[in-house]
């Protein structure tokens, strides 16, 4: 019997940790993009955001058409070549991908190169984010670490630390504020 459970055991503690589920742009129907720049991964800065418009959405398939708004209101209404967001998080608990790591972003004049942005998809202004969307946007940070492309001393800011915004709005900034790796500028 030890000789059947001793190479599973070895294959349990050796293995890498699975990769996360990011749900890619194909699954939600994104529109191409046409932008090329790179950031230098491993990033220094988080950018926590909130979307305010769409609301927040709690199925897989209400967070697909935010997603799709939100990447039509960058395209259309910013003039932006793509969603601003290299991730977004849903309050379905799932985290989607927007630029991806190495694109920079939209939002952060002066830090584009040294960040990515996250933004949790609903309107923080007043309400906390529930728990799971939370936990998977800080699931996403870790495991951005872990491949290489965040700085492991990363540092978390707010949009409103940066840029004269309100974003990502008072409950949400509250919330990560209290985060390890949150910095006051
Ligand atoms: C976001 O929520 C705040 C507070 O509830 C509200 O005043 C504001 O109008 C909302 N924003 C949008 C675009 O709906
Ligand atoms: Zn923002």
């Amino acid at each position: 019997m030890s000789r059947i459970l001793c190479p599973l055991l070895f294959i349990t503690i050796t293995g890498t940790a699975p990769a996360l589920d990011i749900t890619s742009r194909d699954a939600w129907n994104a529109l191409p993009f046409t932008t090329s720049e790179l950031v230098l991964n491993p990033v220094l800065f988080v950018v926590i955001h909130h979307s305010e418009v769409p609301p927040a959405c709690y199925t897989k398939r209400e967070c697909t058409l935010a997603m799709q708004h939100i990447q039509n209101m960058h395209l259309e209404y910013k003039g932006w070549p793509d969603i601003s967001y290299n991730f977004a998080v849903g309050g379905d608990g799932n985290v989607y991908e927007g630029r991806g790591w190495s694109q920079v972003g939209a939002y952060t004049p002066g830090y584009d190169k040294d960040s990515i942005g996250i933004c949790l998809i609903g309107n923080w202004t007043e309400e906390t984010p529930p728990q799971n969307q939370l936990d998977a946007a800080q699931e996403l940070i870790q495991y951005g670490v872990d491949q290489g492309m965040i700085n492991p001393d990363y540092m978390v800011l707010g949009h409103r630390e940066i840029s004269e915004v309100e974003c990502p709005g008072d409950g949400l900034f509250a919330e990560i504020s209290t985060w390890e790796n949150f910095v006051e500028f």
